[in-house]
């Protein structure tokens, strides 16, 4: 199957929402989606079969540009299974690696959306932690961390040798 993974463009907003309306009603809406557009414009990915909107997805970095992070993603039901979700990840994560400061990527997971889960662990992710009551009483949120080997920190040296013996 042809499927294209490239950066979106602000024409495609309307397209976009009607479609994570479909995937994932009440998460995403249009203003969101605007803000992502206007702090990481470069990490917005929409994959297309034949011209036709089948999935896209977001990417965030902090101030310190040490920290990515992967913020939404969705395929449209009859295209999922078939790799979309997995192009759509290493998208984000080739631009965030040219980030020379980036140490580690996070993702806040659903314990139960093995389909999410199952990606993240093929491009590298592991379970890192849970923080507790994030979104209120009783509703915790999974973290999921991939380490960033980073380009630009010193090589380690080996220890001075002990001529003194
Ligand atoms: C999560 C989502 C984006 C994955 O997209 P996808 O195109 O189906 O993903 P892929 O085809 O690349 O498959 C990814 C992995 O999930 C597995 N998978 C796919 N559909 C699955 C399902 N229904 N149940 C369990 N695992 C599934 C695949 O086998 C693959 O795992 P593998 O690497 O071990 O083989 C898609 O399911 C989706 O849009 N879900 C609704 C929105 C959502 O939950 N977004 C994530 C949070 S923002």
């Amino acid at each position: 199957m042809d499927i294209k993974i490239e950066a979106a463009d602000r024409e495609d907003f309307l397209q976009m929402i009607e479609l994570a309306d479909l995937t994932m009603p009440d998460r995403m809406n249009l203003h969101e989606l605007k803000k992502y557009f206007e702090l990481f414009p470069d990490l917005i990915f929409k994959a297309t079969h034949r011209n036709r909107l089948v999935g896209f997805s977001c990417a965030g970095i902090d101030m310190h540009q040490t920290t990515g992070w992967l913020l939404f993603s969705n395929v449209i039901e009859e295209y999922r299974g078939r790799g979309i979700g997995k192009m759509l990840i290493q998208a984000r994560l080739q631009v965030l690696q040219q980030f020379q400061t980036l140490e580690q990527v996070l993702v806040t997971v659903n314990a139960t959306n093995t389909a999410s889960i199952s990606a993240l662990r093929s491009a590298g992710f592991e379970m890192n932690r849970t923080e507790p009551d994030y979104y209120g009483p009783g509703k915790h949120r999974n973290i999921m961390r991939l380490t960033v080997a980073s380009s630009s920190s010193p090589k380690k040296t080996e220890p001075p040798v002990d001529i003194t013996r």
